[in-house]
């Protein structure tokens, strides 16, 4: 084992270099003759790549546990602090009176340490005793709704007490549904309930309670709430979430993470293993945002999850290399890690009868899953020992020898094996990610191909502004236009609870609370984009394309870099020679509107065509408040044609579909 860096360290020199003061247009654009686009079919064309726009999670911001995973009990399992029962409280009263503390001599099993020991001291039918759980800042009330809870518990043998549980506000006075309890045992019992909601004028956030009403010791080792969940899994996620993420249509879904898959230290890595099975049995770990998962967000959940929303699962698997100064080298040391991903991989692609394929089937899922690419670690970039040359290499041959077709991904540059794919992290600000939209115009096409496993234009928090989702788009048509080469890419993060307390990385793409969801603009982007997708990448020569001057942020140094002339409209084109579909994207960051000419080459174009169009002030956004500020608007036309003029708005994100017959 190496020591590499602390993690404040490898904070900053990872994002140190991204996080520099945000730089700014300087000026308004200046008069230039009209600009023009020529547009041409007949111009030589590569391949689009079919899974360009894809989705990458990890659990950060209460991305699961809070967030999409649908449990409302937060600490469910008593795990989350081995010193106290966090967020579990006494509700007692005048006349009642209870104490709680954790009992580790009753444990409910050996992977949950500690029970919650409940000692009620004094309690009557008309003043009961108990306790309280607030979920995760507010558990959803929701008008006519059946919930899922399911309790663990047992008390001192002979107790002869009864019990309620109830969903009510947060000061006990409203009562929204609610359940007896009876016959407690002294042994543990699995107890499952329903309890369901009337019609409620609106939804509301409260807590859950379970109160008794005669004196004696309780003991409870698990208590879980879920609404109802996407197809119905017990053990789901939430149903709004999912909607806005099905609705992207995201071609793959790269997961764990990220730096929750390598975890601040080795043992707390993402260790898939101990994800699987009931979930009343998972220890969970401490993941390196801050807060501990409950890992009921498991592999097979993440592969479910990807199923549900057709996206092709990439997993990432656990490399050897952890945030806080540790790695595993090369070698011995590293086999059984290796192991560990070979068996990974066999859960997910293993045939039913294979050992761990038999594991899958037992799990509820003996199809196998899709699985086609996997990538080696994450950011191993910063792994000062300089061990990821060997480290990939063990990977790659062992998974290569057994899964020839798997395509492998390495998160940095090495030289003895030549991965399929390398992964690129780009966090930029706007103006910043505006000016990468070049980035790979001129990449090597001999290379391994380019995953760009994270990005975003980072400047706002929860989630961005208007001003962001022009950088992500213009940012966008660069991918596009070299979608040969850059074979996926994803925003990242994907997910956050807006809640301050449990936001740790500002720019998400969808934001959430307890009740609602919403997408940002740059949400509305990825969706627009990816749906007006051809086949081909279709050439487009653009002449006398505004441009303002820009001053790029100082760099890690601070040292000022020369300011620039940046374009302020940026365009990709591709199409489908089977659907005869056309989709032009032109993204225009300027504060007035673009007069375009409009060339079509080598195609007869239709004279109908529709334009998606989202256009806003750049300081606007969508909130919980406001989650449809910023929606694409659908305008139609048939006033198109092979040489058209458009005028694209001022802050603008156009689309462009059209079709269009060949000509010889
Ligand atoms: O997306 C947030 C973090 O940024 C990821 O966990 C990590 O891979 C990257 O540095």
């Amino acid at each position: 084992m190496t020591i590499l860096m602390t993690r404040a360290a490898l904070l900053i020199s990872a994002f140190g270099f991204f996080l520099v003061a945000s730089s700014s247009a300087q000026s308004t654009p200046e008069a230039s003759p009209a600009p023009s686009l020529v547009i041409d079919l007949a111009a030589p064309k590569k391949a689009v790549s079919p899974y360009l726009y894809g989705a990458m999670t990890e659990e950060i911001n209460h991305s699961y546990d809070g967030g999409l995973y649908g449990e409302l009990i937060r600490n469910r399992a008593f795990n989350e602090d081995t010193s106290r029962p966090w967020m579990w409280s006494v509700v007692a009263g005048e006349g009642s009176q209870a104490r709680i503390a954790l009992d580790s001599a009753h444990p409910l099993n050996p992977s949950l340490p500690n029970s919650l020991r409940v000692d009620v001291l004094s309690a009557s039918d008309e003043r009961p005793a108990g306790i309280m759980n607030p979920g995760y800042w507010g558990v959803p009330i929701f008008s006519k709704t059946k919930y899922r809870l399911v309790v663990y518990g047992k008390a001192e043998a002979g107790y002869a007490g009864s019990g309620k549980i109830s969903l009510e506000s947060n000061d006990g006075a409203t009562v929204y549904a609610a359940a007896d309890v009876e016959g407690f045992s002294s042994e543990w019992k699995r107890h499952e309930f329903a309890l369901t909601t009337d019609d409620l004028a609106a939804a509301t956030k409260g807590r859950l309670t379970i109160r008794v009403n005669k004196p004696g010791t309780l003991w409870l080792g698990f208590v879980s709430l879920f609404p109802p969940t996407w197809e119905d899994r017990e053990n789901g996620n939430r149903k709004d979430i999912m909607q806005l993420l099905a609705d992207l249509k995201p071609s793959f879904l790269r997961f764990p993470g990220g730096n929750y898959l390598q975890g601040d230290t080795i043992a707390s890595r993402f260790d898939w293993k101990k994800t699987l099975g009931d979930v009343a049995q998972r220890p969970g770990h401490r993941g390196p945002w801050g807060y501990y998962s409950s890992d009921g967000m498991g592999l097979l959940e993440f592969l479910q999850w990807s199923e549900d929303i057709g996206a092709e699962p990439v997993l990432a698997v656990y490399a050897g290399c952890s945030l806080r100064r540790e790695v595993v080298p090369a070698g011995p040391e590293l086999e059984p890690y290796v192991q560990d991903a070979l068996d990974e991989i066999e859960y997910i692609i293993g045939p039913a009868d294979s050992n761990w394929g038999a594991r899958r089937a037992a799990d509820g899922h003996p199809e196998p899953f899709k699985l086609n690419y996997v990538e080696i670690g994450n950011e191993d970039w910063l792994d000062r020992t300089r061990s990821y040359e060997g480290r990939y290499r063990q990977f790659h041959d062992a998974i290569k020898a057994r899964y020839p077709h798997l395509k492998l991904i390495a998160t940095t540059g090495v030289k003895e094996r030549m991965p399929d794919l390398i992964d690129e992290h780009i966090y930029r600000d706007p103006w910043q990610l505006r000016a990468e939209s070049t980035r790979y115009d001129n990449y090597d096409r001999q290379g391994p191909k380019i995953f760009v496993g994270e990005w975003a234009a980072r400047e706002q928090t929860p989630t961005t502004s208007f001003q962001a989702a022009l950088g992500d788009a213009a940012w966008l048509t660069g991918l596009e236009r070299n979608s040969d080469i850059v074979h996926f890419a994803c925003y990242a993060p994907l997910l956050v609870n807006i809640n301050p307390k449990a936001v740790q990385w500002k720019a998400n793409l969808i934001g959430f609370d307890a009740l609602g969801a919403y997408g940002s603009p740059t949400y509305y982007v990825q969706k627009i984009f990816a749906a007006n997708m051809g086949t081909e990448i279709v050439k487009v020569e653009g002449a006398a394309i505004p441009e303002e001057n820009w001053q790029p942020p100082a760099d890690r140094n601070g040292k000022m870099p020369p300011a620039r002339r940046l374009p302020t409209l940026h365009y990709s084109a591709t199409c489908d020679d089977k659907t005869g579909m056309l989709y032009l994207k032109v993204v225009n960051s300027a504060p007035v509107a673009s007069e375009v000419k409009l060339s079509f080459k080598g195609s007869r174009m239709a004279s109908e065509a529709d334009f998606t169009v989202l256009k806003a002030n750049p300081a606007d956004t969508n909130s919980i408040e406001a989650p449809l500020k910023i929606v694409p608007q659908a305008v139609k036309t048939d006033k198109a044609s092979n040489d058209f003029t458009h005028t694209f708005p001022p802050h603008s994100i156009t689309v462009l579909a059209a079709r269009y017959a060949k000509t010889p």
